[in-house]
């Protein structure tokens, strides 16, 4: 297994730090304390012991002066008796052991732990005196004895002493730890807020984001870099949502919108004027190239103006069918129907045959009260531009289904998509970017899904298709009606 620290999750790196510094810290503490343990416990046992013996020197001084060494025994004996003070002896000025414990030496260690250094504590008139390794020894000048030369000397048990530096050391130990403890549960809660929240606020966003919740930010409002990186998620959630953006039209409030009142008056008249000398036109060119031999060039040249001349009549026809108040010829008919009709008269255009249509019909089919002709010619200006978006191919879905208010239509294509900034003209009349459009096919669209009181919407992405949804209701609204 070849784990490495990069490989390792946040979370684990932080309790790797924080245990880090806990040991770090935990070690130094512990070390610190038992310092000033170990001499702060000495001196306080030791100085204990001083204490006692300078409390029993004006006893012992008036004892040993009046020759009473049995009195000045006992209360050695005594004190001796409570550690740490393990034995004792008066020693005059030539070296004369005047009264000693009766085994001074019992009960001390021949060696033990070293004594600190330097532990020497003046205590007004005494001196505490390391000796060897395991006792140490208190040096009382006694006076009035032998001449004011004698010297109590009181033998400490280091072996006590060392014990009472132990407990402190223990006491140290559990303080530290403690306070570490303490230390790693405040600073794992710190991390916890300053790192792993910010990034589950973050992962929940993104997921909500993906699974297509619409306007989610992550909003982490913060200054740090968790605060930056939320801004940079953020602004790029808004671009998705805007290249992802719905054009929701209604029928009605989109014609309004594109004043087609005035549009449809004035596309009315000229479409008339246009549509008579058009018919003419038309009907002299095939004249001509019937009844004249012609060059080849000449005929392309014909045929040129032929193209053009349907697209202005295709442009007239659409015109006039916008103008036209739509009275809708309805009758009972399946939509499977209508969508198959619309998909065989553009199954002949320029392009067709490089896409891939698939259809999904509901099985249920129901029957809808519907203009099929209308419907027919809104549904090939849909799949017409479908196609038109494809012009290196693709795929074409044309879906049907039960939804909310009726039967839906879906018209997907996997085409070039329609750019944000276009995504709300795109219905309005006239509007169009291709260079021999009309802009009138989606506002036929528009008008002929509102006449049967019917919604309409778009959603694209650039680069990836473009899907339109047409819902129709079971029927027309009643202002509508069935008008033979
Ligand atoms: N399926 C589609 N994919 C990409 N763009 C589309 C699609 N349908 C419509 N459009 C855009 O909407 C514009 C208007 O369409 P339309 O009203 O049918 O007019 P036209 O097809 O004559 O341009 C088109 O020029 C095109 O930019
Ligand atoms: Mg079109």
């Amino acid at each position: 297994m070849d784990m490495r620290l990069r490989d390792l999750s946040i979370r684990a790196k932080v309790l790797v730090t924080g245990l880090g510094a806990l040991l770090f810290v935990l070690g130094v503490g512990a070390l610190a304390s038992f310092r000033y343990w170990e001499r702060e416990q000495f001196a306080l046992t030791a100085e204990h012991a001083v204490l006692a013996a300078r409390a029993l020197r004006p006893g012992i001084e008036g004892a040993l002066a009046h020759g009473q060494v049995g009195a000045a025994r006992r209360q050695l004996d005594a004190l001796v008796a409570r550690p740490p003070a393990a034995g004792y002896r008066v020693v005059l000025n030539d070296g004369r052991v005047l009264v000693a414990s009766r085994r001074p030496e019992e009960g001390l260690p021949r060696s033990g732990t070293p004594l600190p250094d330097p532990w020497d504590i003046p205590t007004d008139g005494l001196t505490l005196r390391g000796r060897g390794e395991s006792a140490a020894s208190v040096v009382v000048p006694l006076a009035g004895v032998g001449g004011g030369r004698a010297t109590l000397e009181l033998l400490l048990d280091t072996r006590r002493i060392n014990a009472a530096i132990r407990r402190g050391r223990s006491f140290g130990l559990a303080l530290t730890t403690v306070l570490g403890i303490a230390y790693a549960v405040v600073l794992g809660l710190m991390l916890e807020r300053e790192i792993m929240a910010p990034l589950w606020q973050l992962k929940a966003g993104l997921a909500r984001a993906s699974a297509g919740e619409a306007g989610v930010r992550v909003g982490l409002e913060r200054k740090d870099e968790f605060g930056r990186l939320g801004a940079s998620v953020d602004a790029l959630l808004a671009k998705e949502e805007r290249s992802q953006q719905l054009a929701v039209t209604r029928g009605r409030a989109l014609a309004e919108q594109a004043g087609f009142a005035q549009v449809g008056a004035l596309a009315a008249q000229i479409g008339h004027e246009i549509k008579r000398p058009l018919a003419g036109i038309q009907s002299a060119i095939e004249l001509i190239s019937q009844e004249y031999a012609m060059s080849d060039g000449e005929r392309g040249l014909l045929t040129r103006v032929e193209d053009q001349l349907q697209q202005v009549d295709r442009t007239v026809r659409d015109l006039l069918s916008l103008a036209k108040p739509v009275g809708l010829n309805a009758q009972p008919a399946h939509l499977s129907s209508i969508v198959d009709a619309a998909l065989v008269r553009v199954s002949g255009t320029p392009g067709a045959d490089h896409v891939t249509v698939i259809r999904g019909y509901d099985p249920a089919d129901p029957e809808l009260v519907v203009d099929s002709g209308r419907l027919e010619q809104a549904v090939t200006n849909l799949v017409g531009n479908a196609i038109e978006a494809m012009p290196e191919g693709g795929v074409l879905r044309v879906t049907t289904r039960p939804a909310e208010g009726g039967q839906e239509l879906v018209v997907a294509d996997t085409g070039v998509g329609i750019p944000p900034k276009n995504i709300d003209q795109i219905m309005k009349p006239f509007f169009s970017t291709k260079p021999h459009g009309t802009g009138l096919g989606l506002a036929l669209v528009a008008r002929i899904v509102e006449a049967h009181g019917g919604r309409l919407w778009v959603e694209s992405q650039v680069g990836r298709g473009t899907t339109f949804h047409v819902i129709l209701p079971p029927t027309p609204p009643a202002s509508q009606g069935a008008t033979p």
